[in-house]
């Protein structure tokens, strides 16, 4: 969730380090710390976001051409300067930053303050600070009392350390699954961070490291070692995202901006996977002959937050074109409820950062157990990415904003073309049906773009009027139950107002108690074979004065009569509609938010990768 930057080089490396930071700011805004070595070890830190920091290093600039840093979001400690990495040693030789947790940091703690170490902060990185400076001074190098250290430590980890006795490098390694570490590579300088977007500008070469891999990063080369000193081989990857993508450009946040890009998005989605002369898909990473399509009994799709909405819409998708059963799991229950997979399952794993906690450890499980593993991934070369058996990587690229949106609409696209994937290899799907269905997909992007043309939808008066409610309910039915969920999501976390998503039908079991004259609805009721069920629904809104805020297709006046205000979307093939539907509900989300002068793009309290439990 903390995100890390590193260079060593000829340039100015804090300044180099900052704006990696910057890119990096979605994985945590606690506080931000850089430390240079420059002869002498230096280290800035401050509390909160990293403008902070910035001012802090405009105050007090950073000299040096070796630096590492740090955004934090906090596990152990208070979000203040004290606690904010890199940590340094009592004698100030050594700075450390971390991803992760020590989980056994209590217990080394005792051990390291009876030997006589003072801890100055309440997390559980400085121990990893006072075992390597223990290793020192019993006269191992750097790199050797780093891997004596980081074998001590249980649970998952990124970590970096800088020492100004040996002030030409940088140690790093990966333990377990707590975010990436990649090595940038560049000419006479090289770089490290937990994520893409941190370097690309400097570089589109990396090496990702694996669980239990070192590096030591000098300006001239990079060795890569197992936490055991033996010498390692890597394999060196060239990113194909455009630099580009990862900033703002005229938008006045990431949010906006990703939610604008998604006709394009959805447009690389579909490029290069569909025939639309015959309506045959093809999926580059992979590829099943019919016999093992059609062995396929049942796909297990495992998932957080938005990624498992998207799942549960692609239950939906893959049900009806490929006939094959799905069940879709919250991956932190899935890891705990000893499930039943075997090698006819398919465990298909859907994150947006590829470093999620709990769905690496679902895929594990799913793994162990004989099951095949499938994963649909946005961030390449991630953790979730390298152990799948086959991936459909999504084309939606960097999302930087807190709030998923454009993977989402990516993530429905691609479950869509692997339903009709399977659908074709199961012989479920005929000619006829894939050329309508490639027809259909072919029109997508041209429909997402109409529903985020400016003044189809009125969003400022719907914010402006309900900006101030403390509570929303979000109803939906059948495939739009899902988006009532992610419609929810996105408007409680980032303006902070209490929404509840639910399946339309069962309002009368309970909620509808909740419904009075200050309360907006926001029902989904595009026309599909629940419509008239989800007219009743709006009926039983109406009788109670709540707030009818009904999602329409364009045209329909009958919905249109009954609400008190309607949100539209074109009309599209009913599996493909929840794309478009969601749009408009990201886009009330986003002017609410404005609105209630929050911040969008760094909501309180969460992080844009979750790589801890
Ligand atoms: C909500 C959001 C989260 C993520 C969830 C899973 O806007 O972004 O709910 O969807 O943390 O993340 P990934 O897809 O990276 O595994």
């Amino acid at each position: 969730m903390c995100g890390i930057v590193g260079y060593v080089g000829s340039k100015d490396a804090s300044s180099i380090v900052l704006e990696g930071l910057k890119k990096l700011e979605y994985r945590g805004y606690d506080s931000a710390g850089i430390a240079t070595v420059n002869g002498d070890l230096a280290i800035r830190r401050a509390e909160g976001k990293l403008v902070n920091l910035e001012n802090r290093l405009r105050e007090a600039p950073l000299d040096g051409h070796l630096a590492i840093g740090h955004t934090r979001w906090a596990t152990h400690g208070a979000p203040i300067e004290r606690n904010a990495h890199p940590h340094a040693d009592e004698a100030r030789v050594i700075a450390v930053v971390q991803n992760g947790i020590v989980e056994n940091f209590m217990a080394l703690r005792a051990q390291l303050q009876q030997e006589g170490h003072t801890f100055v902060s309440d997390t559980d990185t400085e121990v990893i600070t006072h075992l390597i400076d223990k290793y020192l001074a019993q006269g191992d190098g750097l790199v050797e009392a780093c891997r004596r250290a980081f074998r001590q430590l249980h649970g998952a980890h990124a970590i970096a350390v800088v020492s100004k006795q040996e002030p030409d490098k940088i140690v790093t390694v990966r333990l377990g699954n707590a975010g990436g570490v990649i090595v940038g590579l560049g000419q006479d300088e090289n770089y490290l961070a937990s994520d893409i977007p941190a370097i690309l500008d400097h570089t589109q070469q990396v090496v990702y490291l694996e669980d239990k891999e070192m590096a030591v990063i000098t300006a001239g080369q990079v060795n890569f070692y197992r936490l055991d000193g033996q010498p390692l081989r890597k394999e060196t990857h060239q990113i194909t995202w455009d630099p580009i993508s990862a900033v703002k450009g005229q938008y006045r946040h990431f949010m906006q901006k990703e939610i604008y890009e998604q006709p394009q998005s959805i447009q690389s989605t579909i490029r290069g996977r569909v025939d639309f002369t015959s309506g045959q898909v093809h999926l580059e990473h992979l590829s099943l002959t019919p016999a093992e399509a059609k062995a396929i009994e049942r796909i297990v799709i495992v998932a957080c937050g938005t990624s498992a909405y998207a799942g549960q819409v692609g239950k939906f998708m893959l049900e009806k074109l490929a006939q094959v059963h799905v069940s879709v799991d919250y991956a932190s229950e899935f890891r705990y409820r000893d499930p039943l997979l075997d090698d006819k399952t398919v465990v298909l794993a859907i994150t947006q950062s590829g470093e999620t906690a709990d769905t690496l450890a679902s895929m594990e499980e799913g793994q162990r157990k004989g099951a095949k593993l499938w994963s649909i991934v946005n961030a390449h070369g991630s953790m979730a990415h390298r152990i799948s058996d086959g991936v459909i990587l999504m084309q939606a690229g960097p999302e930087i904003g807190v709030a998923s949106t454009k993977a989402f609409t990516a993530t429905l696209t691609d479950l869509f073309l692997l339903g009709m994937y399977l659908g074709q290899q199961r012989g479920v799907l005929g000619a006829e049906e894939s050329f309508e269905l490639a027809t259909a997909l072919a029109h997508l992007p041209e429909l997402a773009g109409e529903t985020l043309v400016e003044g189809y939808n009125d969003y400022q008066t719907l914010a402006k009027l309900y900006h101030h409610c403390e509570h929303f309910l979000f109803l939906g039915r059948g495939l739009n139950y899902p988006i009532a969920l992610e419609g929810a999501l996105k408007l409680k976390e980032i303006s902070y107002i209490h929404a509840e998503g639910y399946p339309a039908g069962e309002m009368k079991h309970g909620p509808i108690a909740l419904i009075d004259d200050n309360m907006p609805v926001v029902c989904i009721a595009t026309q599909d074979h629940v419509y008239d069920k989800m007219i009743s629904q709006i009926e039983q809104v109406r009788a109670r004065k709540g707030i009818v805020i009904a999602l329409i297709n364009e045209g329909d006046n009958e919905v249109a009569a009954k609400a008190d205000h309607v949100l539209k979307i074109p009309t599209a093939h009913p599996l493909l509609t929840p794309v478009l539907s969601v749009i408009p509900l990201q886009l009330l989300a986003y002017h609410t938010a404005i609105w209630r002068g929050a911040d969008v793009d760094q909501p309180r309290n969460l992080a844009k990768s979750v790589t801890v439990e």
